[in-house]
This record gives structure tokens, sequence and C-alpha cells, in this order.
């Protein structure tokens, strides 16, 4: 048995919880519940962050005590994780006392080892940040908050680690994932570290943990925040505990806080004298449509009413299923419509439907006996037995949607051993090698449905119950894994629809004809070169804004595209993207920039959208 620790991160209490809290969260309730249905010693936190300025004002504004501000907020985290069916070990607020003196705990460890000091700085101040901008970041972003501020305040030594961190990255390769994430907080270590500013006087901020070494400062936020990972588990004070769950196996966060997680908290957790994270893993976006989820557009999804409109679990395997973890995904009603019907209602509903239906007329409801295996039988046998180890290898990399495809792969052989095997006709010919079939089939459902457990732990505890057998969290135990677990003799149920179809309203209208250009010979189409690309790096075209200057990976050599995707994407979010790109176009200076490529992108009136590859191949694959 081993023991599995993930965690997410701790949300600004005053914010509406919505569909990217709601991904994380679920993504760390999957692969803890897998870990448990094993039988591995599992802990799985989240929480809350509940001090700083914004806090601070939101209460203000609310004309109350800023504790009591919280006290009333935090409940709609705790309530939506309970609505989707989260089964955190601990739910951590930044304001609990237990915290608080942790946090206390090693600020005075860090300022009696002489790795805090006091200075005073002048410089830009991110009021919606909460912090100092470096002079490069003031002069490359965009902020609007800003204002010069000088002002005396405590530093941590973070500079001390630079070395020490980009060494440990570099041998420890699983400890920032993607790579491609890796590979920007290494591009980020390559500037000169500075000291991280820890405090903020009084004068400017109240609500935080005051300093333990001078009382007229409270700590910074993500001081206090990224702490919570060793608080919630027991340091320093309970130690054998401590010692059970550190080093976190993996911290499950957004692309949003990479630095904060994989450069101020690994050298704070340096200075501290304790080891770092096993693995740091940084999802992408979910982005609305095309659109950056934000208040201000009003797009933000809020996770419930869609688990009220179509259930907990078909929002839990949307969310699953539709994001390839590390790259961005989008959100559309369509696309939710579409994935329930096609892999919900149709490939797992009916599988069931057809396996319960022929058992209930033809066997009166009962399993009936598996006999020989035979050889037509083996292989399906082989898949199924081979699926957990399946599973497992994707989950360990956080590859969520991969291990679901794994599932319904399976289930696809399912079906096909039923087409193959015809139980309904061999009925009239050999009854006993119908029975034998149907056995297979029954089984092998069951043992494939408990891999999808952990994602829909309602609806497939259900269709547990239905296939003769109720639903326990220690699958593996209990022998759940394995093959011949459920006995013939058993009584099966009935699905009541399980996931019933959600009709969509077709048009009406006629669609337009196509319009289709000239027909062409497959020698004049086996002269494009198409091949995979991995988008290393994206910025604005200097000279036209409808334009983006893209440095393409393509395997043996790296190339610069221009692509007219500007109004549509943003630089940030394509990198790291795979995409499909002509490389024996003749390369063109388009407004001054040289093109060597054309990135394949489909278009329809509402947007422009790059063909990437839907699994995982090497970047300069060919496509044809
Ligand atoms: O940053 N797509 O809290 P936060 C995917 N308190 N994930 C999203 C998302 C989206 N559109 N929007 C938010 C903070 N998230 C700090 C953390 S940890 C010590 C302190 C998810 O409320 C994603 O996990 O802004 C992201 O990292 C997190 O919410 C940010 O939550
Ligand atoms: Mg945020």
């Amino acid at each position: 048995m081993s023991r599995f620790y993930v965690t997410t991160p701790i949300y600004y209490v005053n914010d509406e919880p919505h569909i990217g809290h709601a991904y994380t969260t679920i993504l760390a309730d999957v692969v803890a519940r897998f870990h448990r249905s094993l039988g591995d010693n599992t802990y799985f936190l989240t929480g809350t962050d509940e001090h700083g300025q914004k806090v601070q004002q939101a209460a203000e504004k609310r004309g109350v005590d800023p504790q009591q501000h919280v006290d009333e907020y935090v409940v709609r985290f705790q309530e939506k994780w309970d609505a989707l069916n989260i089964q955190y070990d601990q739910f951590i607020r930044t304001t609990q006392d237990s915290h608080k003196a942790v946090v206390s705990y090693l600020l005075q460890k860090l300022w009696d080892k002489g790795l805090i000091y006091k200075d005073t700085y002048e410089g830009w101040y991110s009021v919606a940040e909460e912090r100092f901008l470096t002079d490069k970041e003031y002069e490359e972003g965009e902020w609007r908050d800003v204002k010069q501020l000088s002002e005396t305040n405590y530093w941590f030594k973070m500079s001390a680690y630079q070395q020490d961190l980009i060494d440990y990255i570099h041998d420890n390769p699983d400890f920032i994932q993607p790579d491609f994430r890796k590979n920007e907080v290494l591009g980020f270590l390559r500037q000169e570290l500075g000291d991280l500013c820890i405090s903020r006087p009084k004068s400017r901020l109240n609500w935080g943990i005051e300093l333990p070494f001078d009382t007229d400062y409270v700590t910074y936020v993500w001081f206090d925040a990224l702490t919570n990972y060793i608080s919630a588990i027991g340091y320093p004070e309970r130690e054998e505990e401590f010692k059970t769950w550190w080093p976190v196996d993996y911290h499950l966060i957004g692309k949003d806080i990479l630095t904060t997680h994989a450069v101020y908290w690994p050298t704070m957790l340096m200075a501290a004298e304790l080891p770092l994270p096993k693995t740091i893993f940084a999802h992408g976006w979910w982005l609305m449509g095309e659109e950056k989820m934000s208040k201000s557009l009003g797009n933000v999804v809020k996770p419930l009413d869609l688990a009220n409109e179509y259930g907990v679990d078909a929002l839990r395997y949307f969310l699953m299923r539709e994001m390839t973890p590390g790259q961005d995904a989008s959100f559309t009603h369509e696309a939710f419509v579409l994935r329930y019907n096609s892999d919900l209602a149709n490939d797992l509903g009916n599988l069931v439907n057809r396996i319960t239906k022929l058992i209930g007329r033809n066997f009166d409801h009962v399993l009936p006996d598996p006999g020989e295996t035979k050889p037509e039988d083996a292989d399906l046998i082989q898949i199924v037995g081979e699926l957990q180890k399946k599973v497992r290898e994707e989950l360990d990399l956080m590859r969520v949607n991969y291990a679901i495809q794994h599932v319904f792969d399976v289930m696809r052989e399912i079906n096909r051993y039923l087409e193959d095997m015809a139980p309904w006709k061999l009925m009239k010919t050999d009854r006993e090698r119908a029975g034998e079939v149907l056995y297979n089939a029954a089984e092998a459902l069951r043992l494939s449905a408990v891999h999808l457990y952990p994602v829909m732990p309602e609806k497939i505890a259900t269709l547990l119950e239905v296939m003769g057998t109720s639903a326990k969290a220690r699958f593996e135990e209990d022998g759940w894994f394995e093959w011949g677990h459920n006995k013939p003799g058993t009584v099966l149920g009935e699905t009541k629809g399980l996931f019933p179809r959600i009709e969509i309203k077709e048009s009406t209208e006629e669609p337009a004809s196509l319009d289709i250009k000239p027909e062409i010979s497959f020698d004049d189409f086996m002269k494009m070169d198409i091949r995979v690309a991995t988008i290393i790096k994206a910025e604005k075209h200097p000279n036209a804004d409808k334009l983006l200057k893209l440095q393409v990976d393509l395997g043996a050599e790296q190339r610069q595209v221009i692509a007219g995707i500007a109004d549509h994407w943003a630089p940030e979010d394509l990198v790291g993207k795979s995409v499909s790109i002509i490389v024996n176009l003749k390369p063109a200076k388009i407004r001054g920039e040289i093109s060597q490529g054309m990135i394949l992108a489909a278009e329809d009136d509402n947007t422009v959208s790059p063909l990437i590859p839907l699994k995982d191949v090497e970047a300069g694959a060919k496509v044809r």
C-alpha cells in the first residue's frame, strides 16, 4: 500500500466558485478517489485563501468585519464542493488559528536563521496584484492600477536559492509538469531572481497574519497561502502525521499561479529545510468558447447551474473528458451536449441496457455461468484485464481524459464482441453458450465501469448495483479489479435510463450548399507536405494587429510562421499547442517578417480554430 497526497489551490474566498475552480477540484477528487479505490492511504486537501487587501476591501464595502465576511463567503465554496460530490479530507481556511500559528512559526524560523531582513524599497506597486512590480514587468506589461510607492518591509532571501532551484528542476524531471511549463519556469529563472517581499505595513493592510517579530506588519498573502499545504497536515508539531504526507505527490494548479508555486514555494521550503513537492502540475485554462472567462464579460459558468440541469456526474465527466491536461479547453453548450449524448447516452448507456435486457429476457435477470473460456472470449478478457494498468499509468500523469478513453475503447470492444457472438441468435441453438457470452459481456462491462467510478461516483454506483453488486470505495481490496469477481447466479437489476439522451432542437433551415472547389487528383494532393508542429513561442506581429508571429518546433528543426489569427487567439494561449502546418509552401515575407509555412485552421462566421491532432504525436509527424 502506498500513500498519496494531492492538493488544489486554496481559492480566493471573495470569488464565486465557477467552472475553473470546479475543474481543478474535480480533477483532484478523481485522482484521490482512484487512489482510494486502489487501497492507497490518500489525503486530499482543498480550501480558501482568506487574507489580503481584496478581502479587506470587500468587507469594508459590505460594512462588516472581515472575519464575518469570510465566514459568510466560504460557505459558497463548501456548498458547491458538497453538491459536486467532492470528497476532500480537509477544507483549510487561512484564517483558522492552527494555520496562522504555522505561518508565524515558519516566519520566526526563517527570521532566526537570518533569512529575512528589513529594507526600504521604492518602486511601482500594483494594487490589483497586491505586490511591487519589477522594472521589467512594469515596462513590458499592461497594468491598470499601479502607483509609485516607497515602503519599508521585510524581505525573504529568495535570491540565495536561485541556483539550487535551477539544479533541482534539472535533476527532478517530474517536479514541474507538463514539460513545457518546466521550460517556462527555467526561462523565468534565467533572469536574476530578486528577494521576496513578505510583509505589508499595517498602515496599508490590516487583514493578515501579524509578523511574529514585528507587530506593525502583516504577512504577504502568498507567503501565508502557500504555507497551507504543510500547515494542514501537521507541520511542525504533529511530526508523525506530517511525515506521512509530506512531500506532496501533486500540487494541482492552473497555469496562472505557476511562478508562485514553482519558484516562491520551493525556495520557502528550501529555506525551511523541507523536501520539495514531488510534482507541481499546472493545467490549462477553460475558455468560454473562444473567450477568457471573466466577471466583467459575464460569461463565468456556474458549475451548479449545469449540474442541476444535466446531473453532477455529467458535468464531472465532461470536464474530465474534454480537457487535455496542460492544454486549454473550450466550454460550449454544444460540446457538452454532444459529449454527453455520444459517450454517456450512446456508448455506455446503451451497452448497459443491451446487456441487462438480454440477461433479463433470456435468463430471468440471473447472471449465467461463464463455463470454460473459449478462444473467442480470450481477447476480450485480456483487453479488460489490461485496463487497470493503462488507467493507472495515465492517472499517474494526470491524463484523466486518456484514462477515460481507454475505458471507452473497452466498451466498444464489448459491443463488438456482442455483435460477433450474437447471443440473441445463439439462444435458439446453444443456450449454454449464449449464457457464457452474456456472462463475459456483463463482467467486462462491470470491470470497465469500475474504472469510471472516480469520475462519476453516483452514476457508476447505480450501474454497479444494476450489475448485481453494490459499490464500495475499496475496490482493490475486495477484488473488484479482478475478472470473475461477479459470480454466476447474481441477480441483476434494471436500469431506468442511466443517461437519458439530451434532445437537441434541430434547426429546420436547409443547409447552404458547400461550394466545393474543382476536383484535384491524388497526386496533386500528395504534393502538399503537412506536419504536426508544436508552438514554442507566440507573440504579436510587430507591424500588424491581426497577425501573430509563431516559432514552431518540427522535431528536426524550428521555424517561424506568421498566422492571421490574432483576433481570436491570445499568444499565451497558443504556446504548447500542437497544430498542423503546410511546410513546403514557398516562404514569404509578411509585413516584414518571414513566414516558413502556413498553419491549417478551420474558419466559420464566429472564429478561426487551428487544427490539432486528437492524440499526442511527435512534432514533425506527417499529416495526410
Ligand atoms: O490564485 N480555467 O486563487 P484563485 C481553469 N488564492 N482553471 C481555473 C480557471 C479557468 N478559467 N479559473 C480559475 C488563487 N481556475 C490563490 C491560490 S494557492 C496557495 C493560492 C482555477 O481563486 C485554477 O486552479 O484565483 C487556478 O490556478 C485557480 O483556480 C486560481 O484560483
Ligand atoms: Mg486568480
